[in-house]
């Protein structure tokens, strides 16, 4: 028998719920900078995420240098948590290699990267990339086939958000059909 003692299963269920329902946006970050080998080991999970046909049709692109940084903060107002986060991270998928399913598959490589870097202590808040395609394609010399889906701005939180509220679930889950009430 081992010395170490392990986590009982109910006590590790509640932990993962309380994992996920502790993620918060985080727009204010803290100087210290990230380490490229947490980011790589963040990345590295992302790999994991599922996709079409495990096409896997996504890139990341890190984002450390403080210039370019600083154009992909000014895309819009709301990108301005870039402008602080000591690093950003464009997940882009080819349009061309998933048609119709390049933006789901990115989507869940960004949830990935949200989650594995709040299982490291680090916050993120995604950026609305979807109005401003090609001006962040320029940013980056990204071949038109890649479409920036998102765009993370990541570091060290250094604010504690509220969690936003949430629709009830009464207004939002359905049994067998629309409208049926879940009991
Ligand atoms: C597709 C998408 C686009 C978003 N765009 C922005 C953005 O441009 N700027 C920003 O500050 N937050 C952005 N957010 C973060 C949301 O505002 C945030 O997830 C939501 O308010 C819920 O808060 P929470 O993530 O703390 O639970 C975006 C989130 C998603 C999923």
């Amino acid at each position: 028998m081992s010395a170490k003692p392990s986590l009982d299963r109910e006590t590790l269920k509640d932990i993962l719920i309380e994992f996920l329902l502790t993620r918060r946006s985080i727009r204010r970050y803290k100087k210290e900078p990230v380490s490229m080998e947490l980011i790589k080991r963040i990345l590295d999970v992302a790999r994991f995420a599922p996709s079409a046909g495990n096409r896997q049709p996504w890139v990341f692109i890190v984002v450390a240098d403080p210039e370019i940084k600083a154009r992909l903060a000014k895309i819009h107002r709301w990108a301005y948590p870039l402008e602080e986060a000591p690093m950003g991270i464009v997940v882009a998928c080819n349009k061309d290699t998933s048609p119709d399913s390049y933006m789901v598959d990115c989507a869940n490589a960004t949830m990935y990267i949200m989650l594995a870097a709040h299982a490291l202590g680090l916050g993120t808040v995604w950026i609305q990339t979807l109005r401003n395609v090609e001006d962040i394609q320029k940013i980056l010399n990204l071949p038109s086939s890649y479409i920036p889906v998102a765009l993370l701005a990541i570091g060290y939180p250094d604010e504690s958000p509220a969690p936003k509220p949430r629709k009830s679930l009464e207004e939002i889950a359905y049994l067998n059909m629309f409208g049926n009430p879940l009991k």
